[in-house]
Parts: structure tokens; sequence; C-alpha cells
């Protein structure tokens, strides 16, 4: 093709676009010329042809050529009322688009509360992992070899001595190991039972242990104390905590801890089943035995047994969830059924 040629061409082009009639042929008269199998692309495919000498001017013309042709298809279709919206452009007649708006999870949220609520007290937040060995998750909080806990029947075992933990414990050993008294923590996570899922029971809760050594006398008195401004900030200025004796491996003494119900005020109701109080947490004060365990791991004393004090206690989060915002069904918590989410917004 010779540069007159394509002059003519380029004049038929734009003397189409300005005889078009409507929106329909301008869209016409664009893909013919500048369409995946228009002219211009044509063209430039056969610019092989044209004589080496015209090459840097039939270039510079085709691509005036096309600038023009797009401003005269874009002048057209403006005046035709089918131009794109320009880049940006911001149509305030459209409808909104929805966002459905998410809300914290119960466990998410008596989980964050309580690690606020500790705070206060001096607790920091620590985290251990969910496959633990035997070591940290029994042998050292004193559970003896034949302890039906650690049935297969009871707890997950992975390959040789690793298991999923069956409880968070197994974090005071972590930090009892890694850090010199004194220690104060909370420490939130996940938790692995071979349990059968019913409306109180789950394979996989969460739970939050507390952990308070001090080389300096602390007391059972301590501990009721805590855990009684705990409740109070949790479920109520009118709650209040009892304890009942128990036995936990590495506690001793131990005990369970209830709070008064928070429905009816310790009168009695559906929710404390008619009882007054609600069971929420293991507690004690730290077995000895504990500390030696520590000691061993360590290679030193640093829990002396003589020389420091602590309490220890675990609570069910869910357990927690279910009073706190009377859900009757603890399976609710995982089944992310929208019906149940969007009532916590
Ligand atoms: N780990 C115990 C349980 O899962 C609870 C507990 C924690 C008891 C700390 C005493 C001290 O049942």
């Amino acid at each position: 093709m010779t540069l007159a040629e394509l002059d003519a061409q380029q004049a038929q082009s734009l003397g189409e676009v300005a005889a078009a009639a409507d929106a329909a042929a301008l869209e016409q008269v664009r893909i013919r010329y500048l369409g995946r199998n228009g002219s211009l692309p044509a063209i430039i495919k056969q610019m092989k042809d044209v004589p080496p000498a015209d090459r840097p001017e039939f270039g510079k013309r085709v691509q005036a050529w096309r600038a023009a042709l797009e401003a005269s298809l874009a002048d057209r279709m403006a005046g035709a009322g089918t131009v794109k919206k320009e880049e940006g452009a911001f149509d305030c007649t459209l409808p909104g688009r929805w966002f459905a708006p998410g809300a914290k999870h119960p466990v998410s949220r008596v989980i964050e509360e309580t690690a606020a609520i500790f705070a206060r007290l001096g607790f920091t937040v620590a985290d251990g992992p969910d496959i633990e060995n035997r070591f940290n998750n029994f042998t050292a909080l004193n559970t003896p070899a034949h302890h039906p806990s650690m049935d297969a029947s009871d707890t997950f075992w992975l390959t040789g001595d690793l298991l999923l933990r069956t409880q968070t414990s197994p974090v005071q050993i972590r930090m009892m190991t890694q850090y010199t008294p004194p220690v104060r923590i909370i420490t939130p996570g996940r938790t692995y039972r071979r349990d059968t899922t019913d409306a109180t029971h789950s394979a996989n809760f969460h739970q939050i242990e507390g952990l308070y050594v001090d080389t300096k006398p602390v007391s059972l008195a301590d501990l009721k104390s805590t855990l009684a401004y705990y409740a109070k900030e949790m479920m109520g200025s009118k709650a209040g905590v009892r304890f009942r004796p128990h036995f936990f491996p590495f506690t001793e003494p131990s005990v369970e801890v209830d709070f008064s119900c928070h429905v009816c005020g310790g009168k009695g109701c559906r929710v404390c089943k008619m009882s007054g109080w609600i069971e929420i947490a293991g507690a004690g004060m730290v077995d000895p035995r504990v500390y030696g365990h520590v000691n061993s791991a360590r290679g030193d004393m640093a829990y002396d047994p003589a020389k420091v004090y602590g309490y220890a206690f675990g609570f069910g989060v869910e357990r927690i969830a279910m009073v706190k915002y009377g859900i009757p069904d603890i399976r609710w918590l995982y089944e992310n059924d929208t019906r149940f989410l969007s009532q916590l917004a």
C-alpha cells in the first residue's frame, strides 16, 4: 500500500463516521476499521511490504489515522448518547452495594474480654501449640502413667509421644520451663478430647488457663479473690464465686469453681438447674510435684517448692459463652448457621 492509498482510506473512514446514522452504524464503522479483523490492524500487518524508505512516514500516518478515527468516533458516540462512562465517574442514582456486616463470635468475645479483665490484674497472654508432647500435657502435670485420661479413648494420640492437647494446662509447663518466677499469665486456646458431641460436649473446644507463681506467698484466698473479680467483670456486679473441693493431679488443694447464677441471682432457675450456681472452672494451688518436674526440665531450682507459691485455674470458654449469652446448645457455636450468627451483631 502506498502513502496516497493510505490517505485515501483514512478520508474514507472519517467520511463513514460522519455519515453514520446512529450508534449501531457507528459501532459497525468502528469494527470495520479498528476491530480485531478491521482494516487498521491488517494494514499494520502489511507494513513489511511498504518500501523501506516510506516506512517511517507510513507508520506515523497510520498512528495519526487511528487517533483521528478514535476521536471522531468518540465524538459522534457522545452525541448518540452511547458514550461509556468516563473511568471513575460516579453514578449516584445506582443502588448501594450491600455488605453483610460480620460480628465477633462468642468464643472470640469471651477470650478477648477475659484477656482484658486479667490484663487489669497484671496477667499477660501466653500461647502454646495444639500439638503437645506427653511430658507437657501429662507427666509434668503430675498425671500418673496409668491415668485414664491418657487412654486412646480419651486423648487424640498422634505419633510417638505427640498428642492433641487435652487441656491448656501444658502451657503452664512451657511458661515455667522458659521463665523464672514471678509468672503471671493466662493462655486461651483450643483443646481436644475424644468426646462424643452432644448439646454440652464437643471433641474440640476452648479453654483459658491461668497461672500465677511468685516467690512471695500466694494463697487460695488470692485465687478466690481473683476469680471473684473476674466473675463480677464478666457476669455482672452481683456475681459471686464458691469453691467446692475437687481433685486435679497438678493442684493441691484442688477446687471446682462455681459462679452464682447471673440469670436468677442465686434463687434457682432453668439455666442453673435450680441450684443457683453454675460450674465454671477447675483450679487450685500448684502441686509441688509440678515444680519438681519443671526444675528437672530446666536443670535448676528456679521453682524450689519451698520458696515459690502459685495457683492455677482453667475455664471452658464455650461454657462461659453459653451461660453469658444464653446459648443452650454448644453445637450452635460451630455450625456457622447464619440464623445464629446474625443475632450476634
Ligand atoms: N486442666 C483442667 C481441666 O481441663 C482444669 C484446671 C486448670 C484445673 C488449672 C486446675 C488448674 O479440667
